[in-house]
């Protein structure tokens, strides 16, 4: 059954979904937790330079990444203790943006009382996310969320998505399952068959009878993931989902794919691409030692990364030629036969004007 669009009957103007801002009160990822280390890192979500920083007890700050004195970033600067220290004149900011500290002030002289703008940010499944929006609201909403990363169960792999394009075309590749031929030798997926699509103001999930090329039922079969010999069509279930702002697919029992959203500005779009590998095929699993089945899923972290780097290349070409064709002819929309993408369109749309 194809449920009834979010809000609006008709698909939105083509121009104004290419140009449609985010929806600031959710939280995105703007990093993945190795990134950050003991050195300040600079990051920018949707026109915003943040900066984010570890203090000496790892809680992670993220404070507007714009020095109050000079404007520069703070992102060139370093860590001291729990405060972030600007690389120019070496003032000192706290976690709630306060100056705390400036190295040449006179007895006579009081500290600035500039504050910066902070901004909500959590740790969690293996990635920073962070609330651009109202910070009121940040507590009533969670972030989507990688069950799987921490899972004794599943192996990880992840790759960055980096394209000079607008998120909508970045979220209609995600979600259209008709391009599977542009993948070549690494297609994981074959043969869709759109069954139904459901819709609801935060989310689009369409579901679809399809083929994959992998399934992992002995311990070999992840060999799968490197040689393609080794795979071989077989029926299954593929779903794909929007759920505001990020992306989540499910191939068949063995995959699980999300795709975490830190769009930049109009025309650039960051993410990070995370493949789950799940060993829930092999029954006998829980027999074995914890200690082991760790040294399995460490050993193993990544191993698909190539895979995944290979199939980011080719569909960021397409991206890119689609955003260049769109700012040639602003208002040229081309036949659309898959009913996902209008839902798509229509979730983009509405969240734009919820923020
Ligand atoms: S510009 Fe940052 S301390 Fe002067
Ligand atoms: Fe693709």
């Amino acid at each position: 059954m194809i449920s009834p669009a979010v809000s609006t009957p008709s698909p939105p103007p083509i121009d104004s979904i290419r140009r449609a801002p985010i929806n600031l009160n959710h939280w995105y990822v703007v990093a993945q937790s190795s990134e950050l280390t003991d050195q300040p890192l600079g990051v920018v979500l949707w026109h915003q330079p943040i900066v984010l920083y570890r203090d000496r007890n790892q809680v992670i700050h993220a404070l507007e990444d714009r020095c109050p004195h000079r404007q520069v970033r703070l992102s060139h600067g370093q860590v001291q203790g729990n405060q972030l220290e600007c690389v120019y004149h070496g003032w000192q900011f706290n976690g709630a943006g306060a100056c705390v500290e400036v190295p040449y002030l006179s007895a006579k002289q009081k500290l600035p009382s500039c504050r910066l703008r902070t901004y909500p940010v959590k740790e969690q499944d293996g990635f920073i996310w962070l609330f651009p929006g109202d910070a009121d609201q940040a507590d009533t909403l969670a972030p989507m969320g990688l069950p799987e990363w921490d899972h004794i169960n599943y192996i990880a792999s992840y790759t960055t998505i980096d394209t000079p394009s607008h998120f909508s075309f970045l979220i209609e590749n995600l979600m259209d399952m008709y391009h599977g031929r542009l993948h070549d030798n690494l297609q994981a997926w074959a043969n869709p068959v759109l069954r139904d699509i459901e819709t609801s103001p935060t989310r689009v999930d369409a579901h679809y009878d399809a083929e994959s090329y992998y399934k992992i039922d002995k311990i070999y079969s992840v060999g799968q993931l490197f040689i393609p010999a080794m795979r071989k069509l077989r029926p299954t279930h593929l779903d794909v989902s929007y759920v505001y702002p990020h992306w989540q697919s499910v191939l068949g029992n063995d995959f699980k794919i999300y795709c975490l959203f830190c769009p930049v500005s109009e025309t650039q779009t960051k993410a990070y691409l995370v493949h789950f590998v799940s060993l829930g095929a092999f029954h006998r699993l829980h027999k074995l030692p914890m200690g082991f089945r760790r040294f399995v899923k460490n050993s193993l972290f990544n191993a698909a990364r190539g895979l995944l780097a290979g199939l980011v290349v080719q569909d960021v070409l397409m991206m890119e030629d689609e955003q260049r064709a769109f700012e040639a002819m602003p208002h040229r929309k081309g036949p659309e036969f898959n009913q996902t993408i209008v839902k798509v369109q229509q979730l983009i749309d509405y969240q734009a004007q919820q923020s």
